[in-house]
């Protein structure tokens, strides 16, 4: 048994989702730990291609488990029309298990979300207006709703009843200098309503009831079984509430500090930690991006890549591969190894970039890690390598061998800069198209001189 998280080792959209999806034929329980409706995990399998927002990407092996754990928010009419989606495809979603202390994103903290960002004006975080970070100040400001208050349908009127009436002074608050516009205004009148309101909520927790249960007690169970569990992370390493480009993060940890809260499992349970990232950067967001590229190679970027956010459509911001940010990551996450994705999107280019420091073009200075002051990260400028592109196709590689020897070096070279094996390395958005990086074929992939440290993941 082996309990393995796997944790975004860049600015999210790594690929996780596709990962998780590769490993979950050998789980029996996939736990999601963090955010909620704002991550987008695309999955391409056999059944189809599917967008998940909320609901872990282990649902589609009917024998794996999976639980939306403690430190999820929960947006329940958009998990029933998740799972909606799931049974047109032909999945029940039987697996499917809810902790009852997650807690809930009511639509006033969707409007929040909204209001807050258009106050912020140019200085907006740009966030996907999923109401996540408000259903998180709740939760810490002790007085959030939480999935097992849906029980008592009196009981979750009454706490409906005060929490709306806090959101109606905030929102008189924003428009105290003006009206609202005529878009606002009609969202505004649903979110304010309490009847309304619990109407849609207690219809979608009648839907729901099959699913909740409490969560640590199912994983409790799993770990001493001897489960194989893995820990689904969501966004990465920069969008992180310590150790993210702060304020541009989220509202919940995606590291695997985070996965031990939001799961409930104990910290020394988890085994190991699979970082994911991207071949390239990607971020959707504001805030800063070293590597970002803002002419025609970030331009191929985003179209080989097809880079655009799988939750809200939103172009993403492309750029070479940041071994500052991997390396940082790498420091927080303790990664057994790494997971490399879309390494075919770099195909197409001649000469590829790999940034290894920062420079700060005020003073000259060097630097080798993320500064903790936003600003100054914002004005820091790549110092980059240049290595030889390879020229071929890789998407129809499936083993490390069949790799053009230029992909190999320029995996070789990420892995010694990250200082993690680099065990995985995916090359199209299919099962098949993830080779994995070792003789035995059996998927264990040694740090050097460290077994320990080994990732196993099953047969290919
Ligand atoms: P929030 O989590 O919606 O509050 O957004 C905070 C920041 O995280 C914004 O920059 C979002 O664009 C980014 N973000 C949130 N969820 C995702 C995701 O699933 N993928 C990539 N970026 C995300």
């Amino acid at each position: 048994m082996s309990v393995i998280a796997v944790v975004g080792a860049q600015w999210g959209d790594e690929g996780k989702g596709r990962v998780v999806d590769y490993l979950a034929r050998d789980a029996d329980l996939v736990i999601r730990y963090g955010g909620g409706n704002n991550a987008g995990h695309t999955v391409i399998n056999p059944h189809g291609h599917f967008k998940l927002h909320l609901i872990p990407s282990g649902i589609f092996y009917p024998t794996t488990r999976n639980l939306l754990g403690n430190g999820v928010v929960i947006n329940p009419p958009a998990l029933v029309r998740e799972l909606d989606d799931l049974a047109e495809a032909g999945f029940d979603c039987g697996n499917l298990f809810i902790s009852d202390r997650a807690h809930l994103v009511m639509p006033h903290h969707i409007l929040i979300d909204q209001l807050e960002e258009r106050e912020r004006g140019a200085a907006k975080l740009g966030t996907t207006s999923r109401g996540i970070g408000p259903a998180f100040v709740d939760k810490v400001a002790r007085r959030g709703i939480r999935v097992v208050d849906l029980v008592d349908a009196d009981g979750f009127r009454a706490r409906l009843d005060t929490a709306l009436r806090r959101a109606r002074r905030i929102v008189e608050g924003y428009f105290a200098a003006g009206g609202p516009d005529d878009e606002l205004d009609g969202a505004i009148r649903e979110a304010l309503d309490p009847e309304g309101v619990a109407a849609t909520y207690l219809a979608a927790a009648e839907r729901l009831a099959p699913h909740v249960v409490d969560g640590q007690a199912l994983v409790d169970e799993a770990l001493r079984d001897g489960e194989h569990i893995l820990l689904e992370g969501q966004l990465g390493t920069m969008r992180d509430i310590d150790w993210g480009i702060y304020p541009f993060v989220t509202s919940s940890s995606p590291i695997p500090g985070g996965a031990s809260l939001g799961a409930g499992l104990p910290a020394v349970r988890i085994d190991q930690v699979l970082g994911v990232a991207k071949a390239y950067t990607t971020a959707v967001g504001a805030g800063p991006l070293p590597t970002e590229l803002i002419d025609d190679a970030g331009e191929r970027l985003r179209e080989r890549g097809a880079e655009y956010g799988t939750s809200t459509g939103r172009p993403r911001r492309c750029g070479w591969y940041d071994a500052v940010a991997v390396r940082f990551s790498v420091r927080l996450a303790g990664y057994s190894a790494i997971a490399l994705t879309k390494l075919d999107v770099l195909d197409a280019f001649d000469s590829i970039r790999v940034c290894t420091a920062y420079r700060d073009p005020e003073t000259g200075e060097r630097w080798e890690t993320v500064p903790a002051a936003t600003s100054l990260y914002e004005r820091l400028e790549p110092v980059y390598e240049d290595l030889p592109g390879w020229g071929t196709d890789t998407t129809g590689c499936r083993a490390w061998d069949e790799l053009p020897p230029a992909a190999r070096a320029y995996v070789e070279h990420l892995e010694s800069l990250a200082g993690a094996p680099i065990s995985h390395v995916s090359v199209g958005p299919e099962r098949a198209q993830m080779i994995l990086r070792d003789a035995a074929g059996e998927g264990a992939v040694s740090a050097p001189g460290d077994a320990a440290r080994n990732v196993h993941v099953g047969s290919a």
